[in-house]
């Protein structure tokens, strides 16, 4: 079987994708990281990536004319790079169809709350904005629609009486840097089942 590759896309600081490529190095994810992308030049992510030596590329959103100009862009420098599975990684744009239907079944998705609650750019204040006493971290394949694919982990953190957006975000974060590579684990390693709106982990 060949090498599955994934392909990360990041729009900002990028420790997620930090805590992937330390996965990768220690070998619980079973994968290489053929590249990784932004949306904009100045991602600290793409530096992270540099420094680990895997290669980049930046696929200015803001220097395509429309969305499609810039999904094609990004489909071809995945499909160049031969990857299997596409990991979004704090990417902050919406896929459309075209691209989701180019790596169907085969995106990840890591959202800072418990799905399907707080969907959307901004979770941590809806989260404080609306007075839940639980959040936590939510990994799902991409569908068509926002933040609504199946399910593959979550994980929970208290919300706290003085919390703000930073503290909150903060508790979060760990959480968020233990479930993506494992779920990215159990992917490769075929113990991921989609069943409907259900994802199904076997042993
Ligand atoms: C994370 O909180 C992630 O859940 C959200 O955007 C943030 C990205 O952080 N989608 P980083 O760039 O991985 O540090």
């Amino acid at each position: 079987m060949h090498e599955p590759i994934l392909g990360v896309l990041c729009s900002g600081r990028g420790t997620n994708l930090q805590s992937i490529i330390a996965a990768v190095e220690s070998g619980q994810i079973p994968a290489r990281i053929g590249i990784v992308i932004t949306d904009k030049p100045e991602a600290k992510a793409l530096e992270r990536a540099a420094a680990a030596g895997i290669p980049t590329c930046c696929i200015d959103r803001r220097a395509c004319a429309a969305k499609q100009e810039f999904e094609e862009k990004l489909v071809a420098e995945l499909k160049k790079a031969g990857v299997t599975l596409v990991i979004l990684a704090g990417f902050m744009r919406i896929l459309s169809p075209y691209f989701v239907r180019a790596f169907k079944e085969h995106i990840m998705n890591i959202h800072p709350s418990l799905l399907p609650a707080f969907g959307g750019a901004h979770a941590h204040r809806d989260v404080l904005a609306y007075g839940v006493k639980v959040s936590g971290c939510t990994i799902h394949f991409v569908d068509e629609g926002m933040d609504s694919g199946p399910i593959i982990l979550q994980d929970t953190v208290p919300v706290l009486d003085d919390d703000m957006e930073d503290t909150l975000a903060a508790r979060v974060l760990v959480k968020e840097h233990i479930l993506y590579p494992r779920a990215i684990e159990l992917y490769l390693n075929g113990q991921l089942e989609i069943q409907g709106r259900r994802v199904k982990i076997k042993n």
